[in-house]
């Protein structure tokens, strides 16, 4: 019997039920545990997996690379010097190639419509590893991360401060809309959610009760929060905005005062990654010298303090890949969610 999974892509949380999305999430802790006791899971025993990368990563390459070989799979890693995709070759035919030699591909890249062509013409389940629009992989970990700490992710408050129109911000409102997480964009008007975004939130909030909030005020933003989320102010391919972008999120940093402001001493700090915390990148030299500015969207008393959840947050992203992966090319059984 097929499960509801099977053969499905993963290329944007709205198109998962709250069961399905959660069934993913409870998976992913399942795997986790199974890893810890070095209990073998090789459910793609044989099977082919392509990792396209139009964008740089560290976790999402790193993750989909090692939850592939415990599943039993081979990954290949195609970056976007090394194949013709977009310049000497449509999507449609890449799409149809690979899906020929590949059992599955995970895309990573700017336009939400590649990734979307890739798994109409492929016909194999594909994965999408970012876009300008989606990061949808990240959430099965980052609702983990929240499971993890809270115990659930229904009814938990969750406020995200920075870029509110990133795609971190649109999956973050959706997932947790969908899931019954309240989730406050905190942003300055220049930077909130898509009126498109907030209206498909909205709709799926009606059904599971989470509270929605958008507002460019951090006190009423951050208040009672049981977690506090950031990510660059700069998303890849935007690199031109540095300075608008410094101008606009400065008062969105999340400092120490910030935490406190939420009056919640159990909050917990989460951030996707790669965060500019400190100088100790080529940016974040960059930015001290332009803008006189050591950390940006986070200090790095918090990023190292007691709240920061960050690299638990990290190393869930393999368990969650390997549950997603296992879910829609793997046999197994899986009872209707
Ligand atoms: N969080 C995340 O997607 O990290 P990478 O860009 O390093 O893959
Ligand atoms: N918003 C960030 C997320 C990185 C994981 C970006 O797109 O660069």
């Amino acid at each position: 019997m097929k499960s509801v999974f099977q053969g499905r892509s993963f290329l944007a949380e709205k198109e998962f039920t709250k069961a399905e999305l959660q069934y993913l999430i409870d998976f992913s802790q399942h795997l986790k545990e199974m890893k810890k006791q070095n209990i073998p899971h090789r459910y793609l025993e044989g099977k082919n997996i392509a990792l396209l990368f139009e964008k740089t990563s560290t976790r999402t390459r790193a993750a989909f690379t090692t939850a592939a070989i415990d599943l039993g799979a081979h990954p290949e890693y195609l970056g976007a010097n090394d194949i013709q995709l977009g310049k000497k070759e449509s999507t449609e035919d890449t799409a149809r190639v690979l899906g020929s030699m590949f059992d599955g591909i995970e895309f990573r890249g700017f336009s939400q419509a590649v990734v979307e062509e890739l798994a109409e013409f492929s016909g194999v389940p594909v994965w999408n590893g970012l876009t300008d629009e989606w990061h949808p992989t990240q959430m099965i970990a980052d609702f983990l991360t929240i499971q993890e700490n809270f115990g659930k992710v229904e009814g938990v408050t969750l406020a995200y401060c920075g870029d509110g129109r990133n795609n971190m911000a649109n999956s973050l409102l959706v997932t947790g809309a969908i899931l019954g997480t309240n989730v406050r964009i905190v942003a300055p008007k220049e930077l909130q959610p898509d009126a498109t975004i907030v209206e498909m939130a909205t709709q799926f909030a009606k059904e599971s009760g989470a509270e929605l909030m958008i507002t460019a005020d951090v006190k009423e933003g951050v208040y009672y929060a049981d977690v506090l989320y950031t990510d660059v102010w700069v998303s890849m391919g935007e690199e031109a905005k540095f300075e608008e972008r410094v101008n606009l999120l400065r008062p969105y940093q999340i400092n120490q005062e910030l935490i406190k402001q939420t009056q919640n001493d159990q909050v917990i700090f989460l951030h996707c990654l790669p965060a500019f915390h400190d100088t100790n990148t080529a940016y974040g030299k960059e930015i001290q010298a332009r803008f006189g500015l050591t950390e940006m969207e986070v200090t790095d008393e918090v990023f190292r303090g007691l709240h920061g959840r960050q690299f638990q947050q990290a190393e869930n992203r393999m368990h969650s890949i390997k549950a997603i992966m296992a879910a829609t090319l793997g046999d197994l059984f899986i009872p209707r969610v």
